[in-house]
């Protein structure tokens, strides 16, 4: 193993691979913060037609394009590959076969170019995205909004996580998709949904669910199951229920039970930045709500840029660096972990 001074010599330049889910990405990241590259090839057009991400389907097509997408990376970076410092690759959590391929990809080329590997929690990338736009200051509270996550993540200092509280059924982006589909809009629903509630001039009223007093836990099928109650009944009587009203009451519910367990989270704490991961992050509703309240309660505010709250091999760079700089690299008989924990993981 490389002693510490060596590990902390600039420029460290990581090449980070991401396949958990839909999107294969690549990346270079140059010390943990500069994109060199990221390269998105999304999968999106193929799993529409279904409604959701076909498992079996999203391994092939990683197959197919991973190591085009390598080669461009590279080439995008202008880093040879005896530059580079270490491979990274997000080993879960997510789909066992869609991990799997960047995991035989990343393997493959750290033998190749006898790196070491570095295996990364595709939340604490999602966590760390935010590192590419500042500094960060400890400690500090995440709040995880994702297709399979919804978290509120106590970071005490660098790369120590903790979960204070998590989703007990659907991740947000999740009831997003179904109520979405509820309303015969297009996969993925989360945009439209948003561009719905925006246009809205009035919302229809549903519940809240705070669950016990003090929690941090959500809970949002119990509100998608109101949605389709609101619509069958709408439907039984022969009503017109004008949709928009349905999405921006829904997105309204969603927003106000995040936005106040995050700010009770930062105060309980004393954290000192509220960060903002995940695709629903780019939802405008929330991004106004969560700014408007923290800027009354003068909180610092962190949201990445759109292209690095979707699934991006950047964030898997700039979380792997945490662990490239304490010398804590991965084995190569690491496994492909659908249920990894984020605790677990910490540096
Ligand atoms: N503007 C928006 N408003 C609400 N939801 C949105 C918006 N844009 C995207 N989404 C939702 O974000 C989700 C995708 O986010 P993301 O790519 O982070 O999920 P994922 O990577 O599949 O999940 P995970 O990271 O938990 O494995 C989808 O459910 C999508 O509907
Ligand atoms: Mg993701």
């Amino acid at each position: 193993m490389k002693p510490a001074e060596e590990l902390r010599k600039q420029p460290c330049y990581i090449v980070a691979i991401e396949t958990s889910c839909d999107e294969t990405s690549v990346a270079v990241v140059e010390d943990g913060t500069k994109v060199r590259s990221n390269i998105v090839s999304s999968q999106i057009e193929t799993h529409r037609k279904f409604g959701g991400v076909v498992p079996e389907v999203a391994s092939r097509k990683h197959v197919e394009t991973i190591t085009w997408i390598i080669e461009e990376a590279l080439r995008e970076a202008r880093v040879s590959p005896a530059e580079l410092s270490a491979v990274a690759v997000t080993h879960g959590p997510g789909l066992v076969g869609s991990l799997l391929v960047g995991m035989v990809a990343a393997k493959a080329l750290a033998t190749a170019l006898e790196l070491p590997l570095i295996g990364v929690h595709h939340i604490a990338g999602h966590i760390y995205a935010n590192r590419l736009v500042g500094e960060l200051e400890y400690p500090l509270v995440a709040l995880v909004v994702s297709g399979g996550h919804t978290e509120i993540v106590h970071v005490q200092e660098e790369g120590r996580f903790r979960i204070l509280g998590l989703t007990r059924d659907d991740a947000v982006g999740e009831a997003f998709d179904k109520v979405a589909r509820a309303l015969q809009l297009p996969y993925p629903g989360g945009p439209h949904i948003d561009r719905l509630a925006h246009e809205a001039k009035e919302s229809i009223t549903l519940p809240r669910a705070w669950l016990e007093p003090g929690s941090y836990d959500f809970s949002f099928s119990g509100l998608k199951s109101a949605v389709l109650a609101v619509l069958n009944q709408a439907k039984m009587k022969g009503e017109a229920l004008d949709p928009a009203h349905v999405a921006r009451g829904f997105q309204e519910s969603v927003i106000d039970v995040l936005v106040e367990k995050a700010v009770r989270a930062v105060r309980e704490t004393g954290a000192r930045q509220l960060l903002l991961a995940g695709g629903v992050a780019a939802n405008r509703g929330l991004r106004t709500e969560l700014a408007g309240r923290c800027a009354e309660e003068g909180i610092p505010l962190v949201i990445p840029p759109f292209e690095y709250c979707t699934d991006n091999a950047a964030m898997i760079g700039a979380a792997a660096y945490l662990k490239y700089t304490r010398g804590q690299f991965s084995s190569f008989d690491m496994k492909a972990e659908p249920l990894l924990s984020l605790e677990e993981w910490s540096v």
